[in-house]
């Protein structure tokens, strides 16, 4: 009888160790998680706030000329840009809205936004040592609402996207002309 009670409370203490140890785990793996996490998620709500207030983001956003792009983005965008504050931060924002859907034209684009806008991206420059070896961005993928979108595998697209992978923002990027990340504001391909 007593054997069986030490058995059966050894197989407990078992279960409940490999429990926590899987629970720790997980926690730690999503603190290290580069994108996607809880306090990516509430740094794209503060800065969707303040893209709002400045026009740049929303129904009342300042529209600039929409012009053809190039894959991934939208067919057809608009980008602005400026300087805004987060948190108590000053940083430079580039905000691209990608507009896509069938049947879609520059002109329909200029007189029904709403209809084809997609996806709203975003680069912020955050604050110094955010991510160094990317020179700090802050890499969102905005729905019309201001809600994320989010990757294949489920994961929200706000923050070190997707840092150490192949593919995606920061991948793509590194590639850009000058080693700053812009592709157009570097705007050497308007000389
Ligand atoms: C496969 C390549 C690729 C990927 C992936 C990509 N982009 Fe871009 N991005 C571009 C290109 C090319 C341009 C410039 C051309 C254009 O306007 O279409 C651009 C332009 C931008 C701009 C305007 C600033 C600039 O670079 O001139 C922003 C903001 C932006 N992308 C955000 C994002 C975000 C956020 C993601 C990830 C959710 C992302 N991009 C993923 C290729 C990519």
């Amino acid at each position: 009888m007593k054997k069986k009670v030490f058995v059966l409370s050894l197989i407990l203490f078992i279960a409940a160790f490999s429990f926590t140890a899987c629970m720790k785990k997980d926690v730690a793996m999503k603190q290290a998680q580069p994108f996607g996490s809880e306090a990516d998620i509430a740094y794209s709500q503060a800065l969707w706030e303040v893209l709002t207030q400045a026009k740049l983001v929303g129904p009342d956003r300042i529209r600039a000329l929409p012009y053809e792009g190039m894959e991934p983005h939208g067919v057809i965008l608009e980008q602005l840009s400026t300087m805004v504050e987060v948190n108590g931060l000053a940083g430079i924002v580039y905000v691209k809205a990608n507009y896509m859907g069938e049947g879609m034209t520059r002109s329909k684009v200029v007189n029904d936004p709403e209809s084809f806008l997609g996806a709203v991206t975003v680069m912020f420059k955050r604050e110094t040592g955010y991510d160094p070896e990317n020179q700090d961005w802050f890499w969102v993928k905005y729905k019309a609402d201001g809600s994320l979108h989010a990757n294949p595998k489920g994961a929200l697209l706000a923050g070190r996207v997707a840092k150490g992978m192949d593919k995606g923002c920061i991948a793509c990027h590194q590639d850009a002309e000058g080693g700053d990340f812009l592709f157009n504001n570097t705007a050497s391909h308007l000389d």
